[in-house]
């Protein structure tokens, strides 16, 4: 380049180079991109016009250093505002693309809820733990001696046939009862007893009502003398809290090993409030549990002196109550999780 008059050809070239091309531009990436062409300190054709310098006449180049920077401030504001304009567009292309309507109606979630046979096992412990009662759990793999033989069911009893134990060996067995832990219980600690024993029960029986696994809920008082009539006052309480205020307990005689006397325990039907209907099957009352005062040959197991010492114990069904609250009929529906009927036994 020779003087300034070439410059101010060259310049308005560029200007309309830049003029022309910034219209086509579409994002800040090509902006930066186009830039860099005339504004590159290295390889930009507004830099190299600065190199020409050189080249002028002495006279001329305060001039021609003032041209160039003229342009140069005049480009950087066409890429400035070009930039400005694309950031503000992309902008907005994007909050147009994650606008959310308020008004919309919600997507449904589904909640999850616990399963119904911990439902109920928590709201057990929970009735039982304001009454002042402790948890113990057991293992479910037990010996024979903590599942029968100490539970006054020796090896030869006929008790033994009332449920079918899956024997791992002659001494090992998963556990068929939480009575298990009243054992447990009773050789770790000396009355005032007051224990609950939640867990996985096991026998080998399967139909609509059974099942090869399933959950009880064993409680355990013991202290100087207790009666069969705390235990009933305690279950009404009970029974109250689960199935309402109005309803009452009958106990019928039974027989367990482990307890002298035995009861069978029934409570009035909350479904007819005893009138008799299909769930009661017509009698008023529903059977719950089984109960009794404990057998002072238990006690004398465990080094407890049954002539200072009573207690009563109990044994609940938890799927048993589950079935009977949510009116199913087969006990497998609790296993299956299958989520049509998880979803209406639902309480929450
Ligand atoms: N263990 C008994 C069963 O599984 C239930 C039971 C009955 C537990 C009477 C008790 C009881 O503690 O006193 O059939």
């Amino acid at each position: 380049m020779q003087d300034l008059n070439e410059l101010k050809e060259v310049i308005s070239q560029i200007k309309e180079e830049i003029t022309g091309g910034i219209g086509s531009l579409e994002n800040s990436k090509a902006v930066y991109e186009f830039k860099k062409n005339f504004l590159d300190s290295k390889n930009g054709k507004i830099s190299a016009l600065m190199k020409e310098m050189r080249n002028i006449p002495n006279e001329q180049k305060a001039n021609f250093g003032k041209g160039v920077n003229e342009l140069k401030a005049w480009a950087a504001e066409k890429f400035d505002e070009i930039d400005a304009a694309l950031k503000a567009k992309e902008a907005t292309a994007r909050y147009e693309k994650e606008k959310i309507d308020v008004t919309m109606p919600a997507v449904k979630t589904k909640k999850g809820n616990l399963h119904p046979v911990t439902q109920i096992r928590n709201e057990l412990i929970d009735i039982f733990a304001s009454m002042g009662f402790d948890v113990f759990e057991g293992s479910e793999i037990e010996t024979d001696y903590y599942n029968f033989t100490a539970l006054n069911t020796p090896a030869d009893h006929p008790a033994r046939d009332m449920q079918d134990t899956f024997y791992l060996s002659p001494e090992f067995l998963l556990r068929t009862q939480t009575s298990a832990g009243q054992i447990h219980v009773m050789e770790a600690k000396k009355p005032p007893i007051k224990i609950l024993s939640p867990g996985k029960v096991f026998r080998s029986d399967d139909d609509a009502t059974h099942s090869p696994m399933f959950t009880q809920m064993e409680g355990l008082v013991v202290d100087k003398g207790i009666t069969l009539c705390d235990l009933q006052g305690m279950l009404n309480t009970l029974v109250q809290k689960i199935f309402g205020a109005d309803t009452t307990t009958r106990f019928r005689p039974s027989y367990f090993p482990f307890t002298e006397p035995s009861v069978e325990v029934d409570v009035s039907c909350f479904e007819c409030k005893g009138k008799g209907c299909r769930l009661c099957k017509g009698t008023g009352w529903i059977e719950v549990l089984g109960a009794g005062v404990v057998n002072r040959k238990v006690l004398a197991n465990c080094d407890i002196n049954p002539d200072e010492y009573s207690g009563f114990a109990f044994g609940i069904g938890i799927e048993r109550l589950a079935m009977l609250k949510y009116g199913i009929n087969n006990i497998k529906m609790l296993y299956e999780s299958d989520l049509r009927v998880l979803e209406q036994i639902n309480d929450n």
